[in-house]
This record gives structure tokens, sequence and C-alpha cells, in this order.
């Protein structure tokens, strides 16, 4: 078979690109992260999912206007299955990000002021609900076919009758 002149060009000239591409630009060629970075990125996200729990847990005033806050009603962010998301959210009429689901919840159980769906707490919200929830299967849901409510494996969940919380202190 006679050799194509445009594929033995291309096969050089590809190589030779992604080589120059990759030694101008250390970034793509970089190492793997090091321990110790990752242990910096691991800290990170932890600091952002722990002020996610004060904020399910309210720590925000003007979250809430009748003193509820998340965590009474999704204790650990259970039954809050970010895994379903995006999803058909029925009152509103439309597939839906968690975020806007959050911020449901602000507006009607909790007669709060939303959070800007582009603020850090609003990515912390996100980032405690999806913690929790790691390892769950993503299964982008129907409003009609809402999961059971699950107390997530990760935390104590609802407080269990004789455990001195709620019932019988
Ligand atoms: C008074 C109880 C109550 C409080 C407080 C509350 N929620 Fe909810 N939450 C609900 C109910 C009821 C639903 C189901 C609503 C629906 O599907 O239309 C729900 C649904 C959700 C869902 C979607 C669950 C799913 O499977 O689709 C998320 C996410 C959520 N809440 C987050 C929050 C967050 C975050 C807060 C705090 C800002 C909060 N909720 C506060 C009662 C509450």
């Amino acid at each position: 078979m006679k050799p194509n002149i445009k594929n033995v060009v291309m096969g050089l000239v590809t190589p030779v690109t992604l080589f120059g591409l990759l030694a101008i630009n250390p970034a793509l060629a970089r190492e793997p992260y090091t321990k110790a970075e990752l242990a910096d990125q691991e800290k990170a996200l932890l600091a952002v999912v722990d002020h996610g729990r004060d904020l399910w847990h309210g720590s925000k005033a003007s979250m809430s206007t009748n003193g509820l806050a998340c965590g009474n009603c999704h204790p650990d962010a259970a039954a809050s299955n970010p895994q379903t998301f995006p999803k058909f959210q029925a009152d509103l009429g439309r597939v839906i990000p968690i975020r806007d689901m959050v911020n449901w919840c602000i507006m009607v159980p909790q007669g709060g002021q939303p959070l800007d769906a582009n603020s850090e707490d609003m990515v912390a919200m996100e980032a405690y609900a999806f913690y929790m929830y790691r390892g769950e299967k993503i299964q982008p849901g129907l409003a009609t076919k809402q999961t059971a409510p699950v107390v997530v494996k990760s935390g104590p969940g609802f407080p269990k009758k004789g455990s001195g919380i709620g019932y019988d202190k």
C-alpha cells in the first residue's frame, strides 16, 4: 500500500506539536501531585465542607426567619439526595441543579434570604451535601420518583430514642 503523504506528515507534526506545547507550558507536563500537595488540597476541601456543615446547622441568621435550620429536617444532609440532581422539581416546573433546591428550602420552609448561587456559602452548602453522600451512585432523577429519605452512612443521623437528644433529655 502506498503511504499517504498527508498521514506521514501528520504523524510527524502531531507529536512534535504536542511536545512543543508541553515544553512551553510546564503546567501540562507537571509531575503527579505530591503527598504534601494532596494533603493541602484535602485540607482546603474539608475546610469548605466544615463551613457547609455549619451553614446547614444554622450558622447564618439570614437563611431563616423561623428558627429552623436545614439540619432540623435534613440531619447530616439526610434526604437531600445530591446524587439525584439535576432533577425535575414539580413546584418550579423545571429541571434544577441542587443549588436551586437549597435556595427553595431557604425561602419556603425557613422563610429566609436565598444565597447568591455563585457564593462561597453556596459552594460550601453543596460541598457538605455531596461530601456526606460520597460513594452514592449518581442518578439524576424525576420529582415523581423521589428517593426515600436516606440517612447517610457518614453521620449520626436522626437522634435515636435513648440517645439523650430530643426524645428524652
Ligand atoms: C421544615 C423542614 C425543612 C427544612 C428546615 C429544610 N428542608 Fe429541604 N426539604 C424539605 C422538604 C419537605 C423537601 C421535599 C420538597 C419537594 O420535593 O418539593 C425538601 C427537599 C430538599 C432537597 C431535595 C431532596 C430531593 O431528594 O430532591 C434538598 C437538596 C434540600 N431540601 C435541602 C435543604 C437545605 C439546604 C435546607 C436548609 C437551607 C433545607 N433543605 C431545609 C424540608 C425541609
